[in-house]
């Protein structure tokens, strides 16, 4: 008898179906399986075995062949488990000759005493089954909220064997999970808020253009003057996620396993804040079976490099490439794998190794070389995708203990954000690959930013006076462009120039004399 039972697996951030064709003979009882199995699909025949016993079933006394198709896919994990221990019940006799299995996609792993185990990248596989025309999805109980995200496509949550072969039976049936996932995202919830910082009134205007635009930012200044606390509410203020990125966000985290148990998809921008001491493949993605890295985990949300001069040029500039793409493919092997990794970048350091060089109240102990060294540390190529810099002076005594100004609210400045992209959006309609103003190459500028005459005299005036590169003019241009788009202005004027200005000082003062 044979018996076919679909199930999926996961290549990069994308599911595909898995049909896992079982033939029993009634001959001497063995047991093959087929169709590039790793070890873990080899170990599932000690899994299968033990599960199937201890679910009350005697396993079935056949010569059984399982194949598992395509044969040319490599299959990873032991997720098909479900599916294999379903083809052999079915051609023990358990099931019900009739029920049609043709529709359904079976994914998990199983434990020894036949309950159902979670796996990595459920919503990546309930996304292929529906996709795939398939009606009902059965998932890990555990996971099972995780592929309820995907429309479409009835998902039941299994607990264990016994409950799965009485549903198919119909003895039982099982109730599908139902969530309404547009309601869940409407609003992201992250437990911090931009009134939670005090002063700092320019590094926070630079945050709320940096947003507008989708701009990178580099924080400097002294430690404890709140560069980690802006950077980490940088997704405050961002536009909510859209369903469809959601999923995609949902879909790296599922497949690298960082989804909390607890969430079963991402309703909030992720902020992703690797240590200087991570390597450049946990980084930006890889391994043998490529699994995402920092960059892709940041995907539709906030990278944050603190301590920026102390990441090894080498890590630093392998973070280039996907900065520009977007997405990062690492080819092994088994194929090629891409990694979508659309990021907003938030640096972090201190003016100096001491940290205090500028501090009014505390004296820098760095000598003039050394804070030179110390800044020409960072990665050339990086900074150069970096279209803010923004200095933080420390906060008095006053400032930080004053109750009388109260800040204002990540929602307020949301608000302002959504706006200003609102205002930009027409722009990007006709430009391909285009959706925030940190996008524009330099073509695009020329059409875009171009200044009114009083813009155009100041920006000649500063260009010349703080010796900008051609490259910080066309970073100036475009700060200046989300700056107007934030005031609901056409046409770039001499104020959206002066301030845009003001975040591109530091170029002289650190990295010109
Ligand atoms: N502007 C601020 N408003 C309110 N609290 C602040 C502010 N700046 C710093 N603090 C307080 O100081 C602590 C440290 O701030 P934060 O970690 O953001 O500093 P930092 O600039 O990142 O310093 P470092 O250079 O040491 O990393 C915060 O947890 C907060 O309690
Ligand atoms: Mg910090
Ligand atoms: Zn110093």
């Amino acid at each position: 008898m044979l018996s076919t039972v679909y199930s999926a697996g996961v290549f990069g951030i994308e599911g595909f179906i898995v049909s896992v064709e079982c033939n029993g003979l009634r001959r001497i009882p063995d047991f093959h399986l087929v169709g590039l199995p790793d070890l873990a699909v080899r170990e599932a025949h000690d899994r299968v075995y033990t599960a199937c016993e201890n679910s009350g079933y005697k396993f079935p006394a056949l010569d059984l062949m399982i194949n598992l198709a395509p044969a040319d896919r490599k299959k990873e994990g032991s997720g098909f488990d479900v599916a294999i221990l379903l083809g052999i019940l079915h051609c023990g006799g358990y099931l019900r000759p009739d029920g049609d299995l043709s529709d359904k996609c079976f994914c998990g792993e199983l434990s020894l005493s036949g309950s159902v185990r979670g796996i990595r990248g459920i919503l990546c596989m309930c996304a292929a089954a529906r996709d795939a025309g398939m009606k009902e999805f059965y998932a890990p109980a555990v996971n099972a909220r995780e592929a309820a995200a995907v429309n479409g496509i009835t998902v039941y949550a299994v607990e264990n064997i016994k409950q799965l072969v009485d549903h198919l039976n119909g003895t039982e049936r099982m109730t599908p999970v139902v969530r309404d996932v547009e309601s869940e995202i409407r609003y992201g919830s992250y437990g911090v808020d931009f009134s939670d910082v005090k002063g700092q009134a320019m590094a926070k205007r630079a945050m709320e253009i940096a947003a507008a635009g989708g701009h990178n930012i580099l924080l400097i200044g002294p430690p404890g003057t709140g560069k980690s606390m802006l950077a980490k509410r940088l997704p405050t203020i961002l536009p909510p996620l859209s369903f469809d990125e959601a999923v995609e966000t949902t879909k790296i985290h599922s497949v690298a396993g960082t989804l909390p148990s607890d969430v079963s998809l991402l309703a909030s921008r992720p902020f992703r804040s690797p240590h200087h001491t991570m390597s450049a493949v946990s980084l930006a993605g890889g391994g043998i079976n490529p699994r995402p890295g920092e960059v892709s985990l940041a995907h539709n949300g906030v990278l944050f490099l603190d301590e920026f001069p102390e990441f090894p040029k080498q890590v630093t500039d392998s973070l280039r490439q996907p900065i520009e793409d977007g997405k990062i493919t690492i080819t092994r092997a088994a194929g090629r794998v891409t990694f979508p990794c659309s990021f907003m970048l938030v640096a972090a350091m201190n003016p100096c190794r001491c940290g205090y060089f500028g501090d009014p109240t505390h004296t820098c102990t760095c000598r003039a070389n050394d804070i030179r060294n110390y800044i020409a540390r960072i990665s050339g190529p990086l900074l150069d995708r970096i279209d803010i810099q923004v200095e933080l002076p420390a906060l008095t005594y006053d400032e930080l203990s004053s109750r009388s100004s109260p800040e204002e609210s990540s929602a307020t400045i949301r608000e302002r954000v959504i706006a200003a992209r609102k205002f930009a959006e027409r722009r990007f309609e006709s430009e391909k690959d285009v959706f925030c103003n940190a996008k524009l190459t330099a073509a695009m500028i020329r059409k875009y930013c171009v200044p009114d005459e009083a813009g155009r005299e100041l920006l000649r005036q500063a260009y010349e006076s703080l010796g900008l590169s051609a490259r910080g003019y066309d970073r100036t241009l475009r700060v200046a462009r989300t700056i107007a788009d934030l005031a609901g202005c056409e046409t770039i004027g001499a104020v959206h120039i002066a301030e845009a200005v003001r975040f591109r000082s530091l170029d002289r003062k650190y990295w010109k004399n």
